[in-house]
């Protein structure tokens, strides 16, 4: 296939992107899954005999103490996977690796001020065992919830392992969410201990942990320790109440600790997602299934090899970070880097620094990352010699075509594949994407499901739509890495998930498949809205609103937005009495910022005298959704007569 034109304007619309990268040679010659016959070959043997294709790849994937009987148990809408196995996802991440893996680094930790660390798989067993037994010594039991509120600092993967190790079950918490938000979270997973650091480094400026947590400690009531990690601050920490030292708590016990063996089913981690309504859900996933998964698709899609060094740069906070920065690359024995900071601080050309520097073979980030990237120009990677690069990868949006070209061609030289992963925290695991040995790829599309996974687009009666046509996307079958329930609402799981149709997994996403059966993602068809990668309801961004003592109202929309795929706008009405301001909009912003925290800030926040609404009173989101992107243009202000008129002309479509 001759080599394709750089990108042009034209070309940026995924409706008419026609390129096509085949995998090179020599990478298809090395790689896991080399063609797309052995792809198929897969795919079909999974599709026919699904129990037997899972409980094989299960039997590779872990070590079980106790063999599973029962491949699968399906009563839709709920699966229990492996059932009678027993076994522990730390000792596959560590024990199981000690032999041969001693010595080899795990993970290379590099801080923001510039602090560095290499961490052996020897010397991460032993944290490990040190801060599980830490945790026994504090009364955590098999089952108890732990929450982890922790900078990208290595002690975030020893504590996620540390709670796996005893089966505690963890709910780490984004760094970036504020004490409000680390609150609710903690009260709705009944955490009993909290694994926390004074601060983390964030452009230069320290993340308030500490502060957070003492301001949010007097309504978590059910935890009765906080394990405070010194990150940011010099000399002895001055500790208060509930809080403990890390380090003391750490020293104090022995290098070794008996792993819990646990069911296939116990639960592993709830991590909250934002959804269409209310507050987060809190989306659990149990132990053998996630793990297989995890393991397995870690190594396809990255193409895993033993001596890659591979580098995903999401946060511990997001399901990223848990399957493929954390479990994923340490149950396949990587060597991976954990980052703290942002990508470009101190200098705009901080990451590609650390690729050559130490010659970083996989890298797996956000669009949103790639565009800023793009903004800043070619040169800045071009001045370091990132040849150790082999495979590019993007997940958290969908990923426009001139980025998809910029992040080939200018960071991966044109040599390196592009996979584009798409998933959710709800899946556990890549559930699109393509196999770099195999699959062809073409910019902007996830490609094909993995082998195992049954993706449709459907439209709203269950009927497939035709090529090109747009629907949604479902999951037709149960996999091993599915999340069990919402935490504490097991109707919840049942009502946002499966009940669109019956049986059928409901992503929320909307997609078509081309002529060849690719599946092109085409944003949320839900009121969830992903900014920066970063997934946020917009209900909850609404309730913070009006949480604010003049908001009388709130609609929240997303409008596209260059950099960061998404942007928020806000239609606020005030209270009787009160004047429209600059100032409190920003002080709306603050309160947003108060609530859930600096990511859920709205771009942009305009005053409306009412929303407009239907008859039935729900507020028309089409219409606010064109005034934010300009497509209806009411100037700053948009006045109830603006949006009244615009409804008016609009009513028949929401
Ligand atoms: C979106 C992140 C297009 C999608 C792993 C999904 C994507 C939501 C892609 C889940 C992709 C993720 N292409 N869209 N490659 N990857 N998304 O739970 O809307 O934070 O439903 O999981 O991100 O976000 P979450």
């Amino acid at each position: 296939m001759a080599e394709a034109p750089r990108p042009s304007e034209a070309l940026n619309s995924v409706l008419v992107e026609n390129r096509v990268f085949p995998p090179p040679a020599e990478f298809s010659r090395r790689a896991h899954i080399g063609s797309m016959e052995d792809y198929r070959r897969l795919w079909d043997e999974a599709a026919k005999d699904p129990e037997a294709y899972w409980g094989a790849r299960a039997r590779e994937e872990l070590y079980w103490k106790e063999p599973f009987q029962t491949v699968l148990d399906w009563k839709p809408p709920h699966a229990r996977w492996f059932v009678e196995g027993r076994t522990n996802l730390a000792y596959n991440c560590l024990d199981r690796h000690l032999p041969q893996r001693q010595d080899k680094t795990a993970i290379i930790f590099e801080g923001e001020p510039g602090d560095r660390r290499k961490v052996t798989y020897g010397e991460l067993s032993r944290q490990v065992n040190r801060l599980a037994n830490g945790l026994r010594s504090l009364g955590v039991k098999k089952g108890d919830r732990v929450g982890i509120y922790l900078p990208m600092v290595p002690e975030a993967a020893v504590a996620m392992l540390a709670c796996a190790r005893i089966g505690a079950v963890h709910s780490v918490v984004f760094g970036g969410f504020s004490a409000e938000a680390l609150q609710e979270r903690m009260n709705d997973a009944g955490a009993k201990v909290l694994l926390t650091a004074d601060g983390g480094w964030r452009k230069g400026a320290v993340v308030p942990l500490l502060a957070n947590v003492r301001k949010a400690l007097p309504n978590m009531k059910g935890v009765e320790h906080a394990v405070v990690l010194q990150r940011t601050t010099q000399g002895a920490l001055s500790l208060e109440g509930k809080e403990r030292s890390w380090s003391e708590l750490v020293d104090a016990q022995s290098d070794t600790c008996e792993p819990e063996w646990v069911e296939s089913e116990h639960p592993l981690f709830i991590l909250y997602t934002s959804g269409s309504t209310g507050k987060p859900k809190g989306v659990l996933h149990t132990t053998g299934g996630y793990s297989v998964f995890a393991s397995l698709s870690t190594r396809w899609v990255f193409d895993l090899k033993e001596e890659d060094v591979y580098w995903c740069t999401a946060d511990v906070g997001w399901v990223t970070g848990h399957s493929y920065l954390v479990y994923g690359p340490l149950m396949n024995g990587v060597t991976s880097v954990i980052f703290e900071g942002a990508l470009t601080h101190p200098n705009a050309d901080r990451c590609w620094e650390l690729i050559a520097r130490e010659k970083i073979s996989i890298l797996y980030t956000a669009p949103t990352a790639i565009r800023a990237f793009m903004r800043l120009g070619d040169d800045l990677p071009r001045k370091h010699d990132m040849s150790s690069l082999r495979l590019l990868g993007s997940v958290g949006e969908p990923i426009n075509p001139e980025a998809w070209m910029w992040y080939r061609d200018v960071i991966g030289g044109a040599r390196c594949p592009v996979v584009d992963t798409w998933w959710q925290t709800e899946t556990g695991g890549i559930m699109l994407s393509p196999l770099p040995g195999a699959t062809p790829t073409k910019p902007g599309s996830a490609t094909l499901p993995l082998p195992g996974i049954h993706t449709e687009v459907l439209d709203k009666q269950g009927n497939p739509v035709g090529a090109n046509e747009g629907g949604q996307l479902f999951i037709t079958r149960p996999w091993p890495s599915m999340l069990r329930t919402v935490y504490g609402d097991p109707q919840r799981y049942v009502n946002t998930y499966f009940s669109e149709l019956p049986g059928k997994y409901f992503t929320g996403d909307g997609a078509r498949r081309d002529e060849d059966g690719y599946f092109w993602l085409m944003g949320r068809v839900d009121d969830v809205v992903n900014v920066a990668g970063h997934r946020l309801g917009t209900a909850e961004v609404e309730s913070a609103l009006v949480s604010h003592k003049s908001v009388a109202e709130a609609a929240v929309v997303g409008r596209p937005d260059e950099l960061k795929g998404t942007g928020l706008v806000a239609f606020v009405t005030l209270k009787k009495g009160v004047g429209h301001s600059p100032e409190l909009k920003k002080e709306l912003a603050t309160h947003v910022g108060k609530e859930i925290g600096a990511i859920a800030r709205p771009d942009e926040i305009r005053f409306a005298e009412g929303l407009p609404k239907t008859r039935s009173g729900k507020i028309m989101r089409r219409l606010l959704r064109d005034v934010a992107s300009g497509k209806q243009t009411t100037g700053d202000t948009t006045t109830l007569e603006d949006l009244n008129v615009l409804a008016a002309l609009r009513s028949d479509e929401d």
